[in-house]
């Protein structure tokens, strides 16, 4: 079945074409530039700037995939979570092509979109798995049972993990958005500089704010001790603090609930220390380890487009009343 996916849940207008299972376009046309001064994202510009971008991005997604809108059997888009002005963009996009073509519209959770990009590579995980959501706006932990069955097994108490990458960053003055330019300059830093705090150690659930306060309090003692050449040290011991505490309570996660199966996703599943320990922890420990490729972690219309199809295969339809939520837990 031929899918159009719509996403536009924050400040990445996408549109893609998947059928079954597999991708045929991913176009992503990003806002980093626009929200980058502010250093986040600006609701109303976001807006703004998926009006203007939302024609062409869907135009070259057809063109990338060598077919036109007559060659569309359903259409999939992301209603919620996120911004309500962003997503209703890519929402009224979605049904007035529903309307126009004549085809079946259907509303995807974001979340569960985010989990549906394992399901786009050459060995998707099968049923049930242990999924790590973690974003910039979620850290959970589930137990997928099937497609739309789970149980909510941990979760952060207070920042998500993407939040404590960019509030990090904006502390120490390094742009947006906070978990890439970390991701990088950790590189030449060494992890075990800086002892940051791991909060928690023996709950299911997270907590970052702690982690946060903890280098906001760092940077003032040393004031302008503080030299240049110390923060590739810094970032390093605070991206691992962050590592550290989601390899560990997901492995966790998946043994007590004896799965041997790991899904891991969301734009902060695009970091690479992270995917560097959670592969090595996986493989001590004979679990089997899905991590979509980078540009599938981070917002992207694909993995809504893999879900859609899925949801209308099984019969999934929405009326053209559907509405954007800004609030909507998986569980
Ligand atoms: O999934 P996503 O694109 O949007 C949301 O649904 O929130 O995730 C965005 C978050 C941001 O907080 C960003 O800093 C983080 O993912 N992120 C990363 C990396 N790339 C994006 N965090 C750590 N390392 C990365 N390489
Ligand atoms: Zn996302």
């Amino acid at each position: 079945m031929l899918v159009l996916g719509i996403e536009s849940s924050c400040d990445e207008t996408a549109a893609a074409v998947v059928a079954d299972g597999k991708m045929f376009s991913n176009v992503i046309a990003s806002q980093i530039k626009d929200h980058s001064k502010y250093g986040g994202v600006v609701p109303e510009i976001a807006s703004r700037k998926h009006i203007e971008a939302i024609y062409t991005v869907l135009g070259e997604a057809l063109d990338n995939a060598q077919v036109t809108l007559a060659d569309i059997e359903g259409i999939a888009v992301t209603s919620g979570p996120g911004l309500i002005g962003s997503l209703l963009i890519g929402l009224s996009a979605a049904k007035a092509l529903a309307y126009a073509c004549n085809i079946p519209l259907v509303g995807v959770n974001h979340l569960e979109g985010h989990i549906a990009a394992s399901f786009l590579a050459e060995k998707t995980p099968a049923f049930p798995f242990v999924a790590l959501v973690v974003s910039g706006g979620h850290t959970n932990v589930y137990l997928a049972k099937n497609h739309h069955d789970f149980i909510l097994l941990g979760q952060t108490r207070d920042d998500a993990a993407g939040e404590a990458f960019d509030k990090a960053a904006k502390l120490l003055n390094l742009g947006y958005p906070g978990g890439v330019v970390i991701d990088k300059m950790a590189k030449s830093g060494n992890p075990q500089a800086v002892a940051f705090p791991r909060a928690m150690k023996d709950s299911p659930d997270f907590s970052f704010s702690g982690l946060k306060t903890s280098l906001l309090t760092m940077l003032k003692k040393r004031g302008c001790d503080f030299e240049k050449s110390q923060l590739p040290d810094v970032v390093a011991s605070y991206q691992e603090a962050i590592v550290d505490v989601l390899v560990e309570k997901t492995i966790r996660a998946a043994g007590d609930n004896g799965i041997d199966r790991i899904v891991v996703c969301g734009g902060v599943a695009a970091n690479g220390r992270l995917r560097e320990k959670f592969s090595a922890a996986a493989a001590a420990r004979k679990i089997d380890l899905f991590i979509p490729p980078i540009l599938l972690c981070t917002d992207n219309a694909a993995m809504i487009a893999a879900i859609g199809e899925i949801m209308l295969k099984n019969g999934h339809r929405d009326s053209l009343n559907l509405n954007a939520v800004s609030r909507w837990p998986l569980v």
